[in-house]
Order: structure tokens, then C-alpha cells, then sequence
């Protein structure tokens, strides 16, 4: 388990949730949210945008990063949540049983900001009867990042 509190998580659960409304996912119908928290608790949110161009769209954690990054922050990460589903009425993804977890690019994505800050964060993924935790080193062990390149 992460150090995290349970009020984070919960918080963190319901930011990604919230921000899952905000996808453009008129080609796949299924939203997406991310929401990023910093050790300083700054709270970062993305949803999936996609692109006419099916293979030009971008994951709810790449904008997520891409937001934090562009802001200056280089480093904290300390947890991500996800979340995806089809949209009900408000936007929001409703998630299934099977919890969505960060694809391999976005693994990679998320691994750039880990890395720099010398951070294994925790990785939430948020399902409709719980929500599996599990880190980013589990899931991108090996991980090719800033500190490879020597
Ligand atoms: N998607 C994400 O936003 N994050 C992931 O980690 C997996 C997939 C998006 C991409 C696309 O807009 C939609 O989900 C269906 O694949």
C-alpha cells in the first residue's frame, strides 16, 4: 500500500472521476480521466482528447503530464488515478468491473516525470466495486527514462 491518506485517495479518486467529463471521445465513446497529485498537493487533472485522426489522439494521462509539465513542475509525483468508462448523462465515465490501467505510452509518460523527481508513485485504478493499487515500477519494471541516457 502507498503512504497515501485515505482523504487523499478519495480525493484524488474523485478528481479523476470529475475530470473523466471533460474527454473529447466522440470516435470511441469512452472517457477517460486522470488526475495526478503532487508531494506539495498540487492536483493535476486530463482527460482522453481525441483527434478525427484516430491515431493522433491523446490519453487522459498524457494531457495530465503534458499540463504539469508545461506548468514547470519537474518532479513529486507521488500518486495517479484513473478512471474510464462510456459517459453517462453528466460526462462522467462509468467504470466498469475491470478497472482501466495507464496504457504503455502513458506508462512511459508518466515514468519521464517519476523519474526526474526520483518518485515511484502510487497508480490508482478506479473500477465500479474497487479500485486496484499498484505502483508504476510494477507496471513499467525496467523503465527506460532521463536516468538511461547517462
Ligand atoms: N485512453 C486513455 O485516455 N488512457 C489510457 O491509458 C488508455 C486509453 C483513451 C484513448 C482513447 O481515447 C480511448 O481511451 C479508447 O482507447
Amino acid at each position: 500500500m502507498s503512504g497515501l491518506s485515505s482523504a487523499q485517495r478519495d480525493s484524488l479518486i474523485a478528481a479523476a472521476r470529475e475530470a473523466s467529463s471533460g474527454a473529447y471521445a466522440p470516435y470511441s465513446n469512452f472517457h477517460v480521466g486522470a488526475a495526478l497529485l503532487l508531494a506539495d498537493g498540487t492536483v493535476v487533472t486530463g482527460a482522453n482528447v481525441e483527434n478525427a485522426s484516430y491515431g493522433l489522439s491523446l490519453c487522459a494521462e498524457t494531457v495530465a503530464v503534458a499540463k504539469l509539465m508545461s506548468d514547470g513542475k519537474r518532479g513529486g509525483l507521488i500518486a495517479v488515478a484513473v478512471v474510464g468508462g462510456r459517459p453517462a448523462a453528466s460526462g462522467e465515465a462509468t467504470p466498469g468491473a475491470d478497472p482501466v490501467s495507464p496504457c504503455g505510452r502513458c506508462r512511459q509518460v508518466l515514468n519521464e516525470i517519476a523519474q526526474l523527481g526520483g518518485t515511484d508513485p502510487a497508480v490508482l485504478c478506479i473500477g465500479a466495486n474497487d479500485v486496484v493499487e499498484t505502483t508504476l515500477a510494477a507496471l513499467l519494471p525496467l523503465a527506460f527514462g532521463p536516468a538511461s541516457l547517462g
